[in-house]
């Protein structure tokens, strides 16, 4: 059977924390395994900065052979399904496939291809590789997932960095809770708790983007009122404890999830969290490549 990565049910507690040591490993200089026989495309059916290009510098950076499909200029334009699409790639050589799609589980219309599928997200389904990429922070920052406090705050309903998060994080035994508007809840997941009384107590404070384009009818609300009430100003930014840490993992709304002066923060790892994505996504092709016998 195909070993993908399109959920983080596809993996083990033991396999999320070898690809966070594999990551660390890569970023303190170990040396990659070198694959100039693979064929691999990314096809971003969404649009993206960080997954796209982090996914493309680390398949580079593993000797890959890249292939950037266009969107809008391929034959999704003449009506060809995302199936005959991945079909189409598979049979012309490519060996890997690296998708982000709107479709929440769109990857379960691809279960006849025989080649592997690594996700850059599902609408508000999952998004594995930036789970990773938080995990694999968080295990820098602190040496330890088990025990941690976390908050995650802001359009909770839409998004698939809180559901892959809070999944992965509660089963290495982080404490995971929620802080958002009514309209952004989602009752599936965990406990839902005042920002400003638990500000001063959590290890790490993530910041989650207000994704309007997921949105039916757009919400309006206003900027001020909600960095008011659920993003990081300076008074609740002085209130974190010394060792604790600030992580979104972007585009930033500057000003609404955060005030401009705290993006770059002490404690804001912010940045780190994409420089860590390439090595993660390094390591996520390495590992798919060595399971599937590639
Ligand atoms: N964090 C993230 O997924 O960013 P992009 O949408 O730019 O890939």
């Amino acid at each position: 059977m195909l070993k993908n990565i399109v959920k983080m049910d596809n993996l083990t507690n033991d396999e999320v924390y070898s690809l966070v040591k594999r990551g660390l490993e890569l970023k303190n200089g170990e040396k990659p395994i070198l694959r100039n026989d693979i064929y691999v495309a990314n096809l971003f059916f969404e649009n993206s900065t960080r997954t796209k290009h982090s996914f493309e510098i680390a398949e580079h950076k593993l000797g890959l052979n890249v292939i950037n499909f266009e969107t809008s200029t391929s034959s999704i334009n003449k009506g060809e399904s995302l199936y005959d699409t991945c079909k189409t790639l598979e049979s012309l050589g490519c060996n890997l496939l690296v998708i982000r799609h709107s479709e929440n589980e769109y990857y379960n219309r691809l279960k006849n291809l025989s080649i592997p599928i690594i996700s850059g997200g599902d609408g508000s389904g999952e998004h594995p590789s930036q789970c990773l990429l938080d995990i694999m922070t968080i295990y820098e920052h602190f040496g330890i997932i088990e025990g941690l406090s976390v908050l995650i705050v802001g359009d909770i309903k839409n998004s698939r960095v809180a559901r892959s998060n809070y999944n992965m994080l509660t089963r290495l035994g982080a404490n995971v809770r929620f802080s958002c508007p009514d309209i952004f809840r989602d009752d599936t997941l965990g406990e839902v708790v005042d920002f400003d009384e638990v500000i001063d107590e959590i290890d790490v404070c993530m910041l989650l983007r207000v994704q309007h384009e997921r949105h039916e009818g757009d919400i309006e609300f206003s900027k001020e009122e909600y960095n008011k009430n659920y993003g990081l100003s300076v008074e609740r930014y002085n209130k974190l404890k010394e060792n604790a840490i600030v992580m979104h993992p972007a585009p930033i709304n500057r000003g609404v999830e955060i005030i401009d002066e705290l993006v770059e923060a002490e404690q804001s790892l912010i940045f780190k969290q994409m420089t860590n994505g390439m090595y993660m996504r390094q390591a996520m092709l390495e590992k798919v490549i060595s399971d599937n016998k590639l």
